[in-house]
């Protein structure tokens, strides 16, 4: 049995690189901190992730509508939505023994410094802004300055005149986009929880002003299904009121939506009314026309917007931790330990959806097996694996989260039939070869 560290969220780090979810970035040289790269299955993982976000926030509704936006755009975006400015910065404060840098509201700095013990050793908290800053062009001395997007939700005000044409949306409607934000995070850590490049899935709902309340409202209930739907049990989900003095510049009420991470309780995601700000601002830097009249009054009114915004990262960070099990399995495989680490994942979620596993390495069987992967893979997410004692092998998918194995043995050669066994129950059931399809089909769907 592989030994396991005794906190949870070294367990997971653990469990994402041995099984291949995810590694540290750039190892052979060294790693580069705080970078993550997400391997075959994390990939996996996460692509389920944002596909089935866009499928129930975007494609089953009839008031949003998609856009995938260029990640670097003109600075001066960034500038009217004052991100270059004091509102996209951090306090930081470094200690002045060993020059360690912290952000002056995590720590309490009238007290000792978390890393090297000095005392009342910090400095005098100075702003610093986070947004990533990047040159183009190629010829050196005419670069310009342009910034990597510190939120995909500019992009969707920018581009609201556009699409409210072009789709021909009447209030209220949404825009939706998936993709990747970069943050130059004073203190980056907790694995995937705060990094300086992550992906965020965002919504910026336009609406009346009269009816922001409402659908502030509405916009909480979607986030609490959603949580729901990935597997989060909401005893460990906390919705805390954003004091004004803490709010974003841009957002006149904010709700974090925090999780008992293993770390301490912390922002999961956010759900903000952000009013007319953002229209508004970039109507006043671009001097175009970001109105939108009202079809019913004729009036031209300036929406206000309701912000629901999800980390990728953090979503599935959570889906790991939620999932994660660890249980009694006794087994008659003697090469085997009478426990499991099972990660429960949602059968949607789960980066492969079914196990073939022949019984031994013998052709008779391999040569069944594999046709059957062959056939299965073209509809679900399939893994053929032939190594190894049957045991460990089911251990190995419940490791990764798999719902179903199907187990090719000597009696499938006669009665032309396979054993299909559930990940969370451990129960086996004999299916015939002829109706394997429909029958996890049925299964993968409820
Ligand atoms: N457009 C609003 C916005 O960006 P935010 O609270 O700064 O608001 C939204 O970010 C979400 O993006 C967070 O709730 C979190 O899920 C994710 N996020 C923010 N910074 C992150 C980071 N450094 N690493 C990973 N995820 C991050």
């Amino acid at each position: 049995m592989i030994k396991v560290p005794n906190n949870k969220m070294d367990k997971i780090i653990n469990l994402c690189k041995r099984r291949g979810f995810i590694f540290p970035g750039s190892e052979i040289y060294g790693g580069l901190a705080n970078s993550w790269d997400y391997g075959p299955l994390g990939v996996e993982l996460k692509n389920n992730i944002k596909n089935e976000w866009w499928k129930i926030f975007v494609q089953q509704r009839t008031d949003v509508v998609g856009l995938d936006a260029a990640l670097i755009m003109n600075p001066k975006v960034w500038e009217a939505s004052g991100h270059t400015g004091k509102g996209f910065a951090d306090p930081l404060t470094e200690c002045k023994e060993c020059h360690k840098r912290f952000r002056a509201d995590q720590i309490n700095t009238s007290e000792s410094c978390p890393n090297c013990g000095a005392k009342e050793s910090f400095t005098e908290p100075k702003m610093f802004n986070i947004l990533m800053e990047t040159h183009l062009g190629s010829v050196e001395g005419e670069k310009s300055l342009a910034y990597l997007r510190g939120e995909t939700a500019q992009s969707m005000f920018v581009d609201f005149k556009l699409v409210a044409d072009t789709m021909r949306k009447k209030l209220p409607f949404g825009i939706a986009q998936i993709g990747k934000s970069f943050r130059n995070e004073i203190t980056p850590g907790n694995f995937i929880f705060r990094t300086r490049e992550f992906e965020q899935m965002e919504i910026e709902y336009f609406v009346k002003e009269s009816d922001w309340e409402d659908y502030f409202h509405m916009w909480q209930d979607q986030m609490i299904s959603w949580l729901t739907h990935l597997g989060v049990n909401l005893k460990n989900v906390h919705f805390e009121e954003i004091s004004e003095e803490k709010r974003a510049h841009y957002s006149s009420r904010t709700i974090d939506i925090e999780y008992d991470f293993p770390f301490g309780q912390s922002e999961l995601y956010g759900l903000a009314y952000r009013g007319d700000f953002d229209l508004k601002t970039h109507m006043e830097h671009s001097g175009k026309d970001l109105s939108y009249t009202d079809p019913d009054s004729g009036q031209k009114i300036i929406p206000h917007v309701i912000e629901p915004s999800f980390g990728v990262d953090r979503s599935l960070l959570v889906a790991l931790l939620e999932a994660y099990h660890e249980e009694d399995a006794p087994t008659a495989d003697k090469d085997e330990a009478a426990q499991r680490i099972v990660l429960k994942f949602p059968k949607w979620s789960a980066p492969i959806k079914v196990a073939v596993l022949p019984l031994s390495k013998k052709e008779e069987l391999t040569e069944v097996a594999k046709s059957l992967y062959e056939k299965l893979t073209k509809q679900f997410a399939c893994e053929y694996d032939e190594t190894q004692s049957i045991g460990r092998r089911y251990r190995r998918q419940d490791e990764i989260g798999t719902p179903y194995c199907v187990t090719i043995d000597f009696d499938s050669l006669t009665d032309k039939a396979v054993t299909v066994r559930d990940r969370d129950t451990m129960k086996q059931e004999r299916v015939a070869i002829n109706k394997l399809e429909n029958y996890l089909a049925e299964k993968l769907i409820a």
